[in-house]
């Protein structure tokens, strides 16, 4: 019997990743970096200064800058992120996320957030939905990112349970296969692509409940 829920944020919650698209797309501009959506995805579930090295290394740039140089270019990127959030509400919610969190409170099943995103605890808050996550594990807090699976095993010991008793909500290759190293059950979420490793993939949450993954 399964006990808790891990998710990841971007593309299994909400859909940011036009959000950082644009916002990385035109601070590449301004270093003279083209990047298409086909490189964005190798962003997905990368952490914002681990982005940011892959774009200059994309435009043989690497070199280029020192480190303080590195954090105010993250920080400008993260500027217009935030202020592509701004109008972020319940209605941007993926489907079917909504109804899954009402029945895990339904069900007393924990929920934990494992996502590589500093900005995590303000998405969730104009999403609506903080308060179905007992605890949201600080990005600041790792050593490694996706596909390690830290995260994942740091959510799972955050809502006191092992990582064989819980499940994790993924949509990208790389957290598929952090889920899975950290010995979890793994549900990919995409319509699109074929995630490598999930125990079960389905095109949304809405193909999903709670009793029946519990199961499981
Ligand atoms: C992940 C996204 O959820 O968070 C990545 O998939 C992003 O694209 C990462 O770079 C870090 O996000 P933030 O909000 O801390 O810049
Ligand atoms: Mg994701």
């Amino acid at each position: 019997m399964k006990k808790g829920f891990v998710f990841d944020l971007d593309g299994v919650i909400t859909d940011t990743a036009k959000f950082h698209y644009t916002a990385w797309r035109n601070l590449a501009a301004s270093l003279d970096i083209t990047i298409d959506e086909a490189f964005n995805e190798t962003l997905k579930g990368i952490s914002r200064m681990d982005s940011l090295d892959r774009i200059l290394l994309y435009g043989h740039k690497e070199k280029d800058y020192t480190a303080a140089e590195k954090t105010r270019l993250a920080e400008q990127k993260n500027d217009e992120y935030v202020k592509l959030l701004a109008n972020l509400t319940e209605a941007d919610l993926l489907p079917g996320v909504h109804d899954f969190l009402v029945q895990t409170k339904a069900h007393s099943i924990p929920c934990a957030l494992a996502s590589a995103s500093k900005n995590a605890p303000m998405i969730l808050q104009k999403l609506g939905v903080l308060d179905y996550f007992a605890h949201i594990v600080d990005p600041e807090s790792l050593k490694k990112g996706k596909p390690d699976p830290e995260i994942f095993i740091k959510a799972a010991e955050s809502i006191h349970i092992a990582p064989e008793e819980a499940i994790g909500f993924e949509d990208a290759q790389a957290g598929i296969a952090g889920i899975k190293a950290a010995g979890m059950y793994a549900v990919g979420i995409s319509a699109t692509e074929k995630l490598a490793g999930a125990d079960l993939q389905v095109a949304s949450m809405t193909d999903v409940t709670v009793e029946q993954l519990l199961k499981v």
